[in-house]
């Protein structure tokens, strides 16, 4: 290799090993030492060199965590431990039961425990080889799981490769992690949130995310769900020659921990059965204040070699036992079932149920997700049914207790018309949720109001959600245009108004008219799939909302990251005729930005007829090459600077016309700068 080459393989190495130090930092000890911005500088600076230098790549390089090639199927994986499950104990009398059979096995000696709690999630098995991340699997039966190698390497506290700085840890050279993938119960609501406004299917529970999430064959999806792994115990492990000694549980998790994995929070030794149980109570009243959801605590006997003497029965090991929150659940009347109406106009079925106790919580409602979810149950109105609260905070329908069934009972029809506004109801092909289509209804019209004047629409300050909330109320705001048609009598005397602040806000209104974009505009309308980039392409291709309204499907797929999905979601939007005559308004009061031929003509202009002076070595071109291209978009080039010259392009090593062009501050433009403008006029 020659020496240059050599070098690079040098930084990139280096360059990788920082990006994993930092990932750790970041991701593990939730400890950060660099800024984000410095964190992206080295990540596409190796970005860059793998593009540049594929031979350098790998699979265990921190890039490869962004994604990749979709799969058709999983493949199957045997395990070559079992991974078993665990046995349950729900009380105190069954825990201490469980310490007697096990001092049956282990008379006269002294047994310490290593617990933690028992997370809600998925099951996975990590393999290490040398300290690379070669495979990962899901539990399966325990037997043979599913190969979802390339969905875990995405997962962010996942090392792809061990952490083996300090000299004191030996990396094995074979190892199988296990351990548990979950989602965070708040990042659980957010992902919900987005997936609903971007008219996705939601989650029943942070489990079912988790699993959902590793349980697809996208990793690119999976890449994006923030998903976490906290390893707990293992399948092999092997050394080669001489290794540090791992002799109990407590020594594996503070193994884990040092060669950078992440381990079950609030994990700790316990020397004695009585303070198990203790520390169970403990975690049972932190249920609510702990950040992912749990079901128990599992309790594991510390020694190893005290592991090996109790064995394990076909199922599960006797070394260890999960000690189980009282399933919280209740039994209660389904009285009702409401369905709601959010921003993009989804439906979501709610169970209105008799209030009931559980857990010292009382529950009056519990949501049904969506028309499946209820036809599975097969939940009918009048329904006896399970309502459970288990670690979880959302209440659950479990099941309908058929057998109290007298008759009276009604299945549940999803109605085929908006339960707020009256127009019909749709559900799309694919899609779990029916929505209202009609942009204008006043459940929509709320939460569409609150996106219309934020950021991503046209920027109202000013505007807060609550006066949206109060103007819907009163009938003074009936669709988008009518902010604009607000009269300062109207809302004078509101309360908390007042001259000043109606003034204010007025003027903000009509300021946020004058500057408004197409694409903002069109963003602002809360198109379902359509964001900010996409509606920047439509605006920038359609010029006006009048084009917009009237394109194909066709016409719009042929634009840049438009698939059928997004094309027909536009088009059925400007199919409705509420939506139409919104436009209509919108011309009325004179709301109707349109997307100049500015970045064209524009810029053409900025090197037509203009005289431009280069000095100094440029890296792309040749003088005679830049010569060409200023002449051919119809600039001129001379060599003298004066008063006449409009651009100065400076390149390396620039000469005296530099400084002149300084003195005269005429408009100096680096290489780059040019070759925008050039890109720009092509
Ligand atoms: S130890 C021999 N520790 O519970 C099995 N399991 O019911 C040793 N789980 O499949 C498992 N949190 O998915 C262990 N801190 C924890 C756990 C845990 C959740 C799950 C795991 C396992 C299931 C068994």
């Amino acid at each position: 290799m020659d020496n240059n080459l050599e070098l690079i393989k040098k930084r990139i190495e280096k360059l990788r090993e920082q990006i994993e130090y930092h990932n750790y930092r970041y991701y593990v000890l939730d400890d950060p030492e660099i800024s984000d911005a410095e964190y992206d500088k080295l990540f596409r600076e190796l970005l860059e060199l793998e593009n540049k230098y594929p031979q350098f790549r790998s699979p265990t390089s921190p890039t490869q965590k962004i994604g990749g090639e979709s799969l058709k199927e999983f493949k199957q994986r045997t395990h070559s431990v079992p991974m078993y499950s665990l046995d349950n104990v729900f009380s105190e009398q069954e825990w201490y039961d469980y310490i007697a059979r096990i001092k049956r096995i282990i008379p006269d000696e002294e047994i310490n425990f290593w617990v933690d709690p028992k997370l809600d999630g998925l099951a996975i098995e990590i393999i290490y080889q040398n300290g690379e991340f070669v495979a990962a699997a899901t539990r399966g039966d325990g037997i043979v799981g599913e190969d979802v190698t390339q969905n875990v390497k995405t997962i962010k506290n996942v090392p792809l490769v061990l952490k083996g700085f300090s000299k004191d840890i030996k990396i094995p050279s074979y190892l199988e992690v296990r351990g548990e993938v979950v989602i965070a119960k708040e990042d659980f609501y957010k992902l919900n949130k987005k997936q609903l406004e971007q008219g996705l299917k939601t989650f029943a529970n942070p489990r079912n995310a988790a699993a959902g999430s590793i349980r697809q064959l996208d990793p690119n999806i999976t890449a994006q769900r923030p998903l976490k792994f906290f390893a707990y115990g293992i399948g092999l492990l092997r050394f080669e020659g001489e290794h540090i000694k791992i002799s109990r549980q407590s020594e594996l998790i503070e193994f884990f921990r040092n060669i950078g994995l992440s381990t079950v929070p609030l994990a700790k030794f316990i020397k004695n059965s009585d303070e198990v149980w203790e520390y169970f109570k403990f975690i049972e009243s932190k249920i609510e204040q702990f950040p992912y959801e749990i079901d128990g605590v599992v309790a594991k006997v510390d020694l190893f070699e005290q592991q090996q003497r109790l064995g394990a029965t076909a199922r599960s090991p006797r070394w260890a036992i999960a000690l189980k929150f009282k399933a919280e659940q209740g039994i209660t009347k389904l009285i009702d079932i409401k369905v709601q109406v959010g921003r993009t106009g989804i439906l979501t079925p709610v169970a209105e149920l008799e209030p009931v106790e559980i857990g010292g919580v009382v529950v009056k409602r519990a949501t049904l997700h969506n028309e499946d979810e209820i036809k599975a149950k097969d939940l009918r109105i009048g329904d006896y049914v399970v309502v459970q609260r288990a670690g979880n905070v959302i209440p659950e329908v479990v099941r309908p207790l058929k057998e109290k069934r007298d008759g009276s009972e009604k299945e549940f029809k999803f109605p085929s018309t908006c339960p707020v506004c009256g127009s019909s109801v749709v559900r799309l092909q694919g899609e779990v949720h029916y929505r209202c289509i009609n942009v204008s209804c006043p459940a929509r019209l709320k939460r569409g109001l609150i996106h219309f004047v934020s950021k991503a629409g046209l920027d109202i300050k000013g505007l807060g959600d609550r006066w949206i909330e109060t103007f819907v109320d009163m009938g003074l705001i009936k669709d988008f245009a009518d902010i604009f048609l607000l009269k300062k009598e109207q809302i004078v005397h509101l309360e908390r108004m007042g001259n000043k602040l109606a003034e204010n806000m007025l003027n903000a209104i009509e300021e946020a008219k004058k500057r408004a974009t197409l694409d903002k505009l069109i963003s602002g309308l809360g198109i379902r799939l359509v964001g900010e980039q996409t509606a920047k392409t439509v605006a920038k291709h359609f010029k006006n909302l009048d084009n917009l309204a009237k394109a194909t499907k066709e016409e719009l797929m042929s634009l840049k990251d438009i698939g059928e999905e997004v094309a027909h979601s536009i088009y059925s939007f400007f199919r409705n005729p509420d939506n139409l005559r919104l436009l209509k308004k919108f011309k009325e009061i004179n709301l109707w930005p349109e997307e100049k031929e500015e970045t064209q003509k524009e810029t053409k202009s900025q090197i037509k007829g203009k005289t431009f002076v280069f000095t100094g070595k440029l890296d792309s071109f040749s003088r005679s090459e830049a010569k060409k291209i200023v002449e051919k978009y119809g600039g001129r080039v001379v060599s003298a600077v004066s008063k006449k010259v409009d651009y100065v392009v400076v390149g390396h090593e620039p000469g005296s016309k530099f400084k002149k062009a300084q003195e005269l501050n005429l408009t100096i433009l680096s290489e780059d700068e040019f070759k925008k403008l050039i890109q720009t006029n092509s």
